[in-house]
């Protein structure tokens, strides 16, 4: 790579630090932008303030041994000093389901200023996932006021969706399925194309060697697509829209399937999955999808049609099939042990998916209300998220949380199963014969039905039709 270039990373969350560290794992200078200093010390140390997988060992080496990342406060004095900055801060959601773009504006704000101190071409790359024109609309308007300068001219400006999955996002940064290059203008372009180039080169370096072997695949550059700075930001959308519609589809059959005797969600998932026009992927019928970003983006995108004079009935089923899914778990949870009040419910699996400590908008939150509504005590258990589950301002102390799994199962009469965690497929039929009645709603499909129908538990799963 190119030894002048040097980046800014502004946000330090999922995007933003995992970016950071890639490119400074490359050996390019680095530098992580966060406003709260506390997020900045942690990094400044070789350690992470939220748990992913590889991780960890990453900062470490990029801080401490090579010395190519370091994180900081001060935005204006990292921009100046970087010749790329990519804006990866959050891109919330108002009350309304409409997008909050309030870091997006204030980075903007923060890069112009720094242009207007230096002489040099900057790159800015917006990767946050921000709904159509804000590129063009917002960040080059606020920069151009606070620095004086033309975008297109003086500074580049691009937009590159970030599709990385939490529990995942290491391995998604270092082999993304493709690279999208929106730019304002064609020197914009090229030069962001120039910069994936070497940072995805294939080269037989201690990068590709370290990857390679963690992920058994080959460090090469993917597919780049060129576009307009607006179809970039469609393209986000598009995509985390499409996948919510599998999960939804996949789980409208599944309440389907539960209506009739002997079918399972599962063998249908895997037959038409093996239809290369559908693909296998994102066909696990369950207690639905939650997290930071598909019920955001798909009511972002929704609200955005709306003001654009347009109803999008589609992705308004989505989000309503969606809803359901959390209720379908008490309804099946109620189907085998009747009324709830007073009962003990072990719920199995708080983060809205395995490998993370992330509650945002988790299946388990809605779940829990439900359940707390219907006067059930309720005892959850998280390999990883009970930390985040008790800070949390809607269930933190509404709940009790048990240390072990065995804890939240002892004489239990529910157990809902709501996170595919990999210990918790480990557990037998004889597990649950804790339970003051060994009840098990699987809301993932992860255990072998027929084995837990023959030891005794009363099983039931989303999308299975059997009715023991
Ligand atoms: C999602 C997208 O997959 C990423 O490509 C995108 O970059 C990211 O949003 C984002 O916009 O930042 P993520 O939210 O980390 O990534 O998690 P996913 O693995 O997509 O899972 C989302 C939810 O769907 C989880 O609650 C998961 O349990 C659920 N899900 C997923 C299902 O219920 N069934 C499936 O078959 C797959």
């Amino acid at each position: 790579m190119e030894k002048s270039i040097k980046v800014s990373v502004a946000g330090t969350g999922y995007v933003g630090l995992i970016t950071a560290a890639i490119f400074a794992d490359r050996g390019i200078h680095t530098i992580a932008l966060d406003v709260d200093k506390e997020k900045v010390a942690i990094v400044n140390k070789g350690e992470t303030f939220f748990f992913e997988p590889n991780l960890e060992p990453l900062i470490k080496r990029v801080v401490l041994d090579k010395k190519t990342l370091r994180a900081s406060t001060d935005a204006i004095e990292a921009i100046k000093d970087s010749n790329i900055t990519f804006i990866c801060v959050g891109t919330p959601s108002i009350k309304d389901g409409s997008i909050d773009l309030q870091y997006v504006k204030q980075v903007s704000k923060d890069i112009g200023e720094a242009l207007a101190k230096k002489d040099e071409y900057h790159l800015v790359v917006a990767k946050s996932t921000i709904v159509p024109n804000t590129t063009r609309n917002i960040i080059k308007e606020i920069i151009e006021q606070h620095s004086g300068k033309i975008a297109g001219k003086d500074f580049g400006l691009c937009m590159s969706p970030e599709f990385l999955r939490e529990g995942q996002s290491v391995q998604d940064t270092i082999f993304p399925d493709r690279i999208i290059i929106g730019y304002i203008e064609e020197k914009s372009g090229l030069k962001l194309e120039e910069i994936f180039k070497q940072l995805y080169e294939e080269k037989d370096d201690d990068f590709s060697k370290i990857w390679e072997q963690i992920y058994h695949k080959k460090v090469n550059c993917p597919k780049i697509i060129k576009c307009s700075l607006e179809t970039a930001e469609c393209i986000k959308y598009a995509n985390n829209s499409f996948l919510a519609t599998k999960i939804s589809f996949i789980n409208e059959f599944a309440n389907i399937c539960e209506r009739i005797e002997g079918v399972d969600i599962n063998q249908i998932a895997e037959a038409i999955g093996l239809d290369f026009r559908i693909n296998p992927h994102f066909l696990r019928a369950g207690a639905g999808f939650g997290g930071s970003c598909f019920p955001k983006d798909v009511n972002a995108i929704m609200h955005f049609a709306e003001k654009h004079q347009y109803n999008p009935g589609l992705l308004h089923s989505v989000i309503k099939v969606n809803e359901h899914q959390a209720l379908r778990m008490i309804e099946l949870a109620e189907e085998k042990a009747g009324d709830l009040r007073g009962k003990k419910i072990a719920l199995l699996g708080l983060s809205f998916k395995p490998d993370t400590d992330d509650m945002r908008n988790a299946p388990s939150i809605k779940i829990i209300d439900y359940l707390i509504a219907k006067g059930a005590n309720v005892f959850g258990y998280d390999p990883e998220a009970m930390k985040e589950a008790k800070k949390d301002s809607w269930i933190g102390n509404k709940i009790s949380y048990a240390e072990t799994i065995k804890e939240a199962l002892d004489a239990a009469d529910v157990c809902l199963l709501l996170t595919e965690w990999a210990e918790f497929r480990k557990l037998q039929p004889t597990d649950f014969k804790i339970m003051k009645t060994p009840i098990l709603i699987d809301g993932r499909r992860i255990f072998d039905y027929k084995k837990f129908y023959e030891e005794g538990i009363q099983y039931a799963g989303i999308g299975l039709g059997n009715k023991k």
